[in-house]
């Protein structure tokens, strides 16, 4: 069995962040979303794993993932020129795949539990598909499963204005080599791409055996800022241990917060859970809980609430900062006394409210 992790394609709807950052790669708790995944991929005792990159982003993805070593596994990078959808991905890694079966696991999906049941299961069958599922408020925005009264899948559809079900396809697949073929058969959709969804449409139509598993634990799409920000207050809520390695100078920290090396908590409140970067500084400050301060980061003489501040910020004498989502060196700072002002320098898909 080989894994097929997908880290190309564009990431639109996390502008501005996307704009200078591989979406795959926003931090969620200080670690980006792909590092999640190859811990689910390691865990699960994948030793083969391609990694599908995008020719503007797959610098700053091969820096992150290296050879893998990391994770003890053995990494392929797979080039795909274009985001011609998630069954054009499939037939671009065809050479690293060969005939084993494998998993697809779209690298910006961020998952409450481990894949390596599913995968024993997958192997201990003979399946051709096994897709998770898991029940959504709009299915519109996923593609959308249709389950027959003994809960085989009989229907995929993509993006369906009027959904058969609220049973989202979440990003991880298992398939057999039968996929290939099935993708062979697919002519790309109104969209321009190939879906994945049609492929296993097609194997459904032609006597496949293809299966879905309810996930019973939580399921995150990090697409725009309010689902990014529940992320992080999930992730931080399941995952944050107490684990202080930086310094505290005349300072309270209450529940779980993670310190990383380097960093300095100087006469301030810090309520978990929370979780603050390598070499960050928080002085004269109160940082309550769901919030992550990113690497080198500084928080001075100011309030921060349930937000994500990413590396090498700067937030300064802000009284009360909430539900924000700040992306790397930027800078937040509080103008004189007398000055009531805005002054603004905002990069481009920005949005801020006063
Ligand atoms: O998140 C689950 C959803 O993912 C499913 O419900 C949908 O059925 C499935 O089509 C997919 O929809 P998205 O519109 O969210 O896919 P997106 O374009 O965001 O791509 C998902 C991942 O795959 C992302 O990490 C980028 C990568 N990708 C995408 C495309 C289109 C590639 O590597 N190559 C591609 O050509």
């Amino acid at each position: 069995m080989k894994a097929l992790i997908l880290s190309g394609g564009r990431g639109t709807r996390l502008r501005p962040l996307t704009h200078t950052i591989a979406k795959q790669l926003v931090p969620v708790a200080n670690q980006p979303i792909l590092g999640y995944v190859m811990d689910h991929v390691q865990a699960a005792g994948m030793g083969d794993v391609g990694v599908v990159v995008a020719p503007e982003t797959q610098g700053e993805v091969r820096g992150y993932l290296g050879d893998g070593g990391k994770w003890g596994v053995n990494l392929t990078y797979i080039l795909q020129e274009q985001p011609l959808g998630l069954a054009h991905a499939v037939k671009t890694a065809k050479d690293f795949l060969g005939d084993a079966p494998f998993v697809m696991y779209l690298g910006d999906n961020l998952l409450g539990k481990g894949i390596a049941g599913a995968i024993e299961r997958f192997a201990s069958s003979s399946m051709d598909a096994l897709v998770f599922l898991k029940q959504v408020d709009d299915p519109r925005a996923f593609g959308v499963a249709e389950l027959d009264g003994s809960g085989s899948i009989v229907r995929l559809v993509e993006k369906p204005k009027d959904p058969p079900s609220d049973l989202a396809l979440v990003g991880v697949y298992l398939f057999s080599p039968k996929i290939h073929r099935a993708i062979d058969s697919i002519e790309p959709s109104w969209r321009g791409e190939l879906e994945i969804t049609d492929a296993i449409q097609w194997l459904i139509d032609h006597g496949g055996r293809v299966s879905g598993e309810v996930l019973d634990c939580w399921w995150l799409d990090t697409g725009k800022k309010d689902d990014f920000l529940q992320a992080n207050l999930t992730v931080l809520d399941d995952y944050l241990k107490r684990d202080i390695r930086g310094e505290l100078v005349d300072s309270q920290v209450h529940g779980r917060v993670r310190l990383e090396d380097g960093a300095r908590i100087v006469n301030s409140v810090v309520r978990g859970p929370v979780a603050i970067g390598r070499d960050a500084e928080i002085r004269d400050s109160f940082i309550g809980p769901y919030t992550s301060i990113g690497h080198g980061s500084r928080i001075v003489g100011s309030s921060v609430e349930h937000s994500v501040i990413l590396d090498r910020c700067e937030v300064i004498g802000i009284s009360r900062l909430e539900d924000s989502l700040i992306g790397r060196d930027s800078r937040v700072v509080m103008g004189g006394a007398r000055n009531t002002a805005l002054r603004l320098m905002i990069g481009d898909h920005c949005q801020i409210e006063v």
